[in-house]
């Protein structure tokens, strides 16, 4: 007996298959056989689920904010299985105690699964976050950000070596800043400017060890992300630096504050244009209050909910024929995937079981809608197209509006060692 059937699902190819799942896995796609639970697809786009490999989603101290109850439920609400949570937290995730109670967190109160990455830091036990499970390192702050300390040049050099020996992943938030606390969105995206985030990719090379595997998070530009391949590293950009710009906000809204930030309409329909050399997106889901928000612009936190929105915003434009659904798959659930050593999902036999159902109909984003504990959105208003059920490991975990829990499964690391429990 099988535990999930999906009936009548269309391939990326076209053809109409049944899907047999077993065990969070899929077993064949032909034609169907008895199961515990049967699905139809008739009439919907059905996805492998999302990777989001650059969420922040707090918890401890930073609660308020988000935590894995609220973060997690957001995440499969958008589609999204696997969120990989950065260790940017209060404290930071810099050794093994910390990255322990962090899985434990996780484990206790995901609904989606999750890796946790280590941090870079001066005090940071390298060697350590890494037998311990941690699936990457970073984001390494090269440039200092809400909750992030700029490392130094020194320190930077000594732990990407160490990383690097290790066989790890290093990903990076590379920016240059100047001046001092910005009274605005458009002083704030010229002091962090996106020449100086260019020169910033560029200078990363430099300070890496050689043939080192390094990845750009979030560029906001398309000359940033050309200057990233340029170097030999993966790149990611977010939704808002693909979809949002300066324009859509007044001078002093916080809601568009965000690290690296909003650049003009014109710089973000050149990167909308680069949709084809972008590796992956991610969200960089960073929520904060409103409360936090509501303070002067030059007091703000920088970042932006977004786990939520990422696949709904993207299919979308996949409704309108301007990304092709091949596209959306392959930079949210493939590359993810294989940038990290997570196992794939997908629609052959061995695949991870891991799917969202979308309808064929985009809806105007409503805060009210979402689940993030903070509560707002910076894309009220614009299209999406949510998904109706998504599927975890072979079971219905999101079905319209209502959450069900399973054991979340942790996405560890090539290095983790058990250790002995004594
Ligand atoms: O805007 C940002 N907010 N950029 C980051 O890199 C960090 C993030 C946060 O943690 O709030
Ligand atoms: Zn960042």
């Amino acid at each position: 007996m099988l535990d999930l059937l999906l009936l009548n699902l269309t391939l990326p190819d076209g053809r109409v298959v049944d899907l047999q799942v077993r065990d969070g896995i899929v077993v064949h796609a032909g034609a169907g056989a008895p199961a515990h639970q049967t699905l139809d697809c008739r009439g919907l786009l059905v996805l492998p689920a999302a990777i989001d490999m650059h969420v922040h989603m707090r918890g401890g101290t930073q609660s308020v904010k988000e935590d894995w109850t609220t973060g997690s439920q957001s995440a499969l609400a958008g589609g999204v299985t696997v969120v990989v949570d950065q260790p940017n937290t209060v404290p930071p995730i810099t050794n093994r105690e910390h990255f322990k109670v962090r899985v434990a967190d996780a484990t206790a109160h995901s609904y989606c699964g999750f890796g946790v990455n280590g941090a870079v830091t001066r005090d940071a036990r390298i060697a350590d976050l890494w037998q311990g499970g941690a699936l990457a390192f970073g984001e390494v702050f090269i440039a200092p950000s809400s909750y992030g300390e700029a490392l130094t040049l020194e320190v930077q050099q000594r732990t990407f070596a160490e990383i690097h020996r290790l066989g790890g992943l290093v990903t990076v938030h590379a920016e240059e800043v100047s001046g001092t606390a910005p009274v605005g969105l458009r002083q704030h995206s010229l002091q962090r400017s996106p020449a100086g985030e260019e020169r910033a990719v560029q200078a990363l090379r430099a300070s890496c060890a050689p043939g080192q595997r390094v990845h750009c998070c979030h560029m906001s530009t398309a000359g940033s992300l050309d200057a990233a391949h340029r170097a030999g590293m993966t790149a990611e950009v977010t939704p808002h630096h693909l979809l949002l710009s300066i324009e859509r906000f007044a001078d002093t809204d916080t809601h568009g504050r965000v690290n690296p930030p909003l650049r003009s309409e014109r710089l973000q329909r050149e990167l909308f244009l680069a949709w084809d050399r972008i590796d992956l997106i991610a969200s960089d889901h960073a929520p904060h209050t409103l409360n936090e928000k509501a303070q002067a612009f030059t007091n703000a936190p920088s970042g932006l909910p977004g786990v939520e929105t990422m696949v709904p915003l993207l299919m979308a434009h996949v409704l309108t024929s301007e990304l092709s659904l091949a596209s959306v798959v392959q930079k949210t659930a493939v590359a993810p995937a294989k940038v990290l050593g997570i196992p794939p999902a997908g629609f052959s036999p061995g695949d991870r079981a891991d799917f969202a159902l979308y309808p064929r109909e985009a809806v105007p984003v409503e805060a009210a809608d979402l689940h993030s504990r903070c509560t707002w959105t910076p894309y009220q208003g614009m299209l999406a197209v949510f998904p109706e059920r998504v599927i975890m490991r072979g079971t219905v975990v999101y079905d319209h509006g209502d959450f069900t829990r399973i054991d979340p499964c942790w996405y560890r690391g090539r290095g983790y060692m058990e250790r002995p429990q004594i």
